[in-house]
C-alpha cells in the first residue's frame, strides 16, 4: 500500500513514520512518497526517518520527490500536512493580527482567516489533481485551518477526504482518565462542533453518562487540562467542557493581552527553534533523530503557554505531551483499508447530523469509520450558545472560501468583519491591507 505524505519535509513526519513502523499487520504501509517544494527540508527529513527505522524489519521504503504529479500516481492514501508560507508566514499572521489589537492564532480569529486565504487556493489545486490522478485515494488532512481546509477540498473530492485533528482525542482521554474508565476505548464521547471548536457534552460508558459524575466534583474537574485553563465554575456553568481553542473565545482579552506581551509568538517561536532544526542536521556528523527529539519535546511543552498562563494553570501534564494526532492517522487508514470498523472523531460533511447547518457544512464529530470511509453519528442539537458561535464562524469559513474562488477582496474584508474575535469592520479593511501586503499568497485578492 502506498501513502503519499504532501508536506513530506515538515516537522511533524517522523511521527507518522514512527506509528507506520509499529503497524505490524497485514495490509500495512508498505512504501512511503514524501513529497515537497523544498528538497533540503525532505532530505533532513529523510534522515531522521532512516535512523528511525534502523533496526526495524520490513519498515516501509521511503522515497522523497518535489514531483507533484509523480507523488500522487497510484497512491492508496494521502496525507496532506501542508504549510503554506511557511512559520515565516503564520508568524505574520499572528503579528499583524495582534499589532490591530485582536487574536492572531494559526486556526482562530483573524490569524485563521488569513491562514486560510492563503491555503484554500493552494489546497483546492491539490484536491483537483488528486481527483484527476488518484481517483481511488483517500485523502485526510491535516493542513490547518483543518476545517476549512477539508471543506474546500470536499467540494472537488467529496466524502474522499476526511479531517483530522488530536484536540478532541486527547481532551476525551483527559476526561475518560480522570473519571477512571479503565479503557477509554469504551467510552463514546459526545462532542460536537467545528474543528477547534467543539464541545464535550457527555462521556457514555456502559450506555451511562458519566460526564455528570464530573462536573459535580470541583475536585475532579480542576485537576486536568481543560479543568484549569477554564476554571471549575465556568465549566458548571457550561455543563459541558470545551474544545481547549474556546479558551482564545472565553477568555479572548487576556489571551490577546498574553500574546502580545509574549516576547515572541508561537510562529516565530517555531519558526526559529524549526530552522536552528534543519540547520543542525544538515551537518554530517549529527545525530539527525537525537535532535529531532529534543526539539519535539520543546515544542510539546511549551504548546499553549500562554493560555495556560494567564489561567495559572502550570506547566502540561506528563501524559499530554504526545499530542496523538499521527495514532489518529493511523487507526482512521487502518479502518478504511481494512475495514476494522472504529469510532474517530473527525471532520467531514455534516449531511443531516447538525440541523442548524447544510448538508455541505463540515463539521467535527464522532464518525464509524469502515472501509466507504466515515459516517457521522446522530448527534443532539448543541445549546444556543454554542449553536450562535458554530453558525457565525461557518459563515466566516463559507466567506473565506468565497473569497479564495472569487479573488474578491472586498467578501476577505467581510470575512474577518463577520468573525466573532473582529470588532470593528474598519479593523478587518487594516487587516486586510496589511495581509495582503506582508503576505505573497494573497496577492490573488483584487
Ligand atoms: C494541536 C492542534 C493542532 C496543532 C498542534 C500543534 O494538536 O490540534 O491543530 O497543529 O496542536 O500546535 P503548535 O502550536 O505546536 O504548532
Ligand atoms: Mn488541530
Amino acid at each position: 500500500m502506498k501513502l503519499t505524505i504532501l508536506g513530506g519535509g515538515g516537522f511533524r513526519v517522523p511521527l507518522v513514520h514512527g506509528a507506520l513502523l509499529g503497524d505490524r499487520a497485514e495490509g500495512r504501509v508498505t512504501r512511503v512518497v514524501l513529497h515537497d517544494p523544498d528538497a533540503e527540508r525532505l532530505s533532513a527529513v529523510t534522515r531522521v526517518l532512516a535512523e528511525q527505522a534502523a533496526g526495524v524489519p520490513d519498515a516501509p521504503e521511503v522515497t522523497a520527490t518535489t514531483g507533484l504529479d509523480e507523488a500522487l500516481r497510484g497512491a492508496d492514501f494521502v496525507f496532506s500536512a501542508i504549510r503554506v508560507g511557511g512559520l515565516e508566514g503564520r508568524a505574520n499572521d499572528e503579528r499583524v493580527a495582534l499589532e490591530e489589537g485582536v487574536l492572531g492564532q494559526e486556526t482562530v480569529g483573524a490569524g485563521g482567516i488569513a491562514y486560510g486565504l492563503r491555503t484554500v487556493p493552494v489546497a483546492v489545486e491539490i484536491a483537483r489533481r488528486v481527483a484527476r490522478l488518484a481517483p481511488d485515494a483517500w485523502v485526510i488532512n491535516f493542513t490547518n485551518p483543518a476545517g476549512l481546509v477539508t471543506e474546500a477540498m470536499s467540494r472537488h473530492l467529496g466524502d474522499r477526504v476526511i479531517g483530522i485533528c488530536d484536540s478532541p482525542v486527547g481532551l476525551g482521554r483527559r476526561i475518560a482518565r480522570v473519571l477512571g474508565v479503565a479503557d477509554p476505548r469504551e467510552a463514546f464521547i459526545d462532542y460536537v462542533g467545528l474543528n477547534h471548536l467543539g464541545w464535550v457534552r457527555g462521556l457514555r460508558v456502559g450506555g451511562r453518562d458519566e460526564l455528570p459524575r464530573l462536573l459535580a466534583d470541583p475536585d475532579l474537574l480542576g485537576s486536568f487540562e481543560e479543568g484549569k485553563l477554564f476554571g471549575v465554575d465556568w465549566l458548571r456553568s457550561l455543563g459541558a467542557i470545551p474544545n481547549e481553542y474556546l479558551h482564545y473565545y472565553y477568555f479572548n482579552r487576556e489571551a490577546v493581552r498574553a500574546y502580545r506581551e509574549a516576547g515572541k509568538t508561537r510562529g516565530a517561536f517555531l519558526r526559529d527553534q524549526q530552522s536552528r532544526f534543519y540547520e543542525e542536521v544538515r551537518r554530517p556528523d549529527v545525530a539527525a533523530l537525537e535532535v529531532w527529539n529534543r526539539t519535539r519535546a520543546e515544542r510539546e511543552a511549551t504548546y499553549m503557554a500562554e493560555n495556560r498562563e494567564t489561567a495559572g494553570a502550570g506547566e502540561r501534564d506528563a501524559d499530554d505531551l504526545s499530542g496523538g494526532y499521527e495514532k489518529v492517522a493511523l487507526a482512521l487508514m487502518r479502518a478504511i483499508a481494512r475495514d476494522e470498523r472504529t469510532t474517530l472523531i473527525l471532520n467531514v460533511r455534516n449531511r443531516t447530523t447538525l440541523s442548524v447547518l447544510d448538508a455541505e457544512a463540515v463539521i467535527e464529530v464522532p464518525c464509524l469509520v469502515d472501509a466507504n470511509g466515515a459516517h457521522p453519528f446522530a448527534a443532539d442539537p448543541l445549546p444556543d450558545h454554542a449553536t450562535g458561535l458554530v453558525c457565525a464562524v461557518k459563515a466566516v469559513e463559507r466567506e473565506v472560501l468565497s473569497a479564495a474562488e472569487s479573488g474578491s477582496r472586498a467578501t476577505a474584508v467581510k470575512a474577518f468583519a463577520l468573525h466573532p474575535l473582529v470588532d470593528s469592520v474598519n479593523v478587518a479593511r487594516r487587516l486586510v491591507g496589511a495581509y495582503t501586503s506582508v503576505h505573497p499568497g494573497l496577492a490573488y485578492l483584487e
